[in-house]
């Protein structure tokens, strides 16, 4: 089975979930979803940004898996901040849904304006629309901004995390403050990524199982929540199957020495990047 982690308010997460950015039509994104909930997927991560909130609901709802038994993250998207315009764009996420709440809203980026925006959402995280809130792609100063400011402490932060770039600091940091380590992009995304590393698939050949459960392993071990993206059914399979097999110290050790700094996706401290991700509202 897959485990769940204990957030800071008492509510609990599906270590493992789908992740479904970039899988930009409705057959792949209902497909992986069937798939993931049939292979005991219990955690699905979507977002505003990625225009698949539709097709994510109706894949939900068209399941035999109990909308209650199911976790389901979205995200705000930068272009949207203020309060009314949060508490709008929060709606407009759940008619795409179809649901009438959600288990997890999250601050995509930490874009300007994104005080206001959390305002709205520990409004409606006390009016029970939201189960839990969190933030993604936030740094040190940015978090501790929303701790300083805010009322509700957020439950994770969802940042670019893989053995390339394993966000030691900021691990520790999330630990002290009690907020859970989300991971994207797990496996690397890209080019060049872990997926052939000569380390991770030496350990994979000596555990007889892939890569990507090499890496997804690593993570989880490290208490992070992992959400890989797959729209291949055995993939999707194959990244559950995590949990039945370990990395000892010295395997931990070697993952931990391939770090190189290397992010994929934007820094958060690029306030040019934000401000320009600001001017669209989707990936399409
Ligand atoms: P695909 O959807 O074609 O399977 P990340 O979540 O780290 O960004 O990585 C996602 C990428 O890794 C996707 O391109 C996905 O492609 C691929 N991927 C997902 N699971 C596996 C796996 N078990 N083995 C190899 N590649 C995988």
């Amino acid at each position: 089975d897959i485990p769940e982690l204990p957030l800071n308010n008492g509510n609990r997460i599906p270590q493992l979930g789908l992740g479904v950015f970039q899988v930009d039509n409705a057959s792949d994104t209902k497909n992986a979803i069937k798939w993931a909930l049939a292979a005991g997927y219990r955690h699905i991560d979507t977002a505003a940004y990625y225009g698949n909130e539709q097709w994510v609901g109706e894949a939900i709802r068209e399941s035999d898996v109990k909308r209650e038994d199911i976790f389901v993250t979205s995200k705000l998207w930068n272009s949207v901040r203020g309060y009314d315009e949060t508490k709008a764009a929060f709606q407009e996420t759940l008619d795409k849904l179809g649901f009438d709440y959600l288990d997890m809203y999250l601050i995509h980026w930490p874009a300007p304006g994104y005080l206001d925006s959390w305002r709205a959402m520990e409004d409606l995280y006390k009016a029970g629309k939201i189960k839990n809130i969190g933030v993604s792609n936030f740094n040190q100063k940015q978090m501790a901004d929303i701790l300083t400011n805010g009322t509700v402490k957020p439950v994770v932060d969802q940042i670019e995390t893989h053995p390339y770039f394993q966000q030691d600091d900021m691990h520790a940091y999330l630990e002290s403050q009690g907020i859970l380590h989300e991971a994207w992009s797990p496996l690397g995304g890209g080019n060049n990524n872990a997926l052939s590393d000569p380390v991770i698939n030496e350990l994979a050949a000596a555990h007889d199982v892939s890569a990507a459960q090499i890496i997804l392993r690593w993570h989880v071990q490290r208490e992070e929540i992992v959400i890989p993206k797959s729209i291949h059914e055995a993939r999707v399979q194959q990244n559950r199957d995590i949990f039945a097999f370990g990395l000892d110290e010295d395997e931990m050790k070697a993952i931990a020495d391939l770090d190189a700094g290397k992010r994929v996706g934007p820094d958060p401290d690029d306030d040019a990047w934000l401000k320009k991700s600001q001017t669209y509202s989707s990936r399409k």
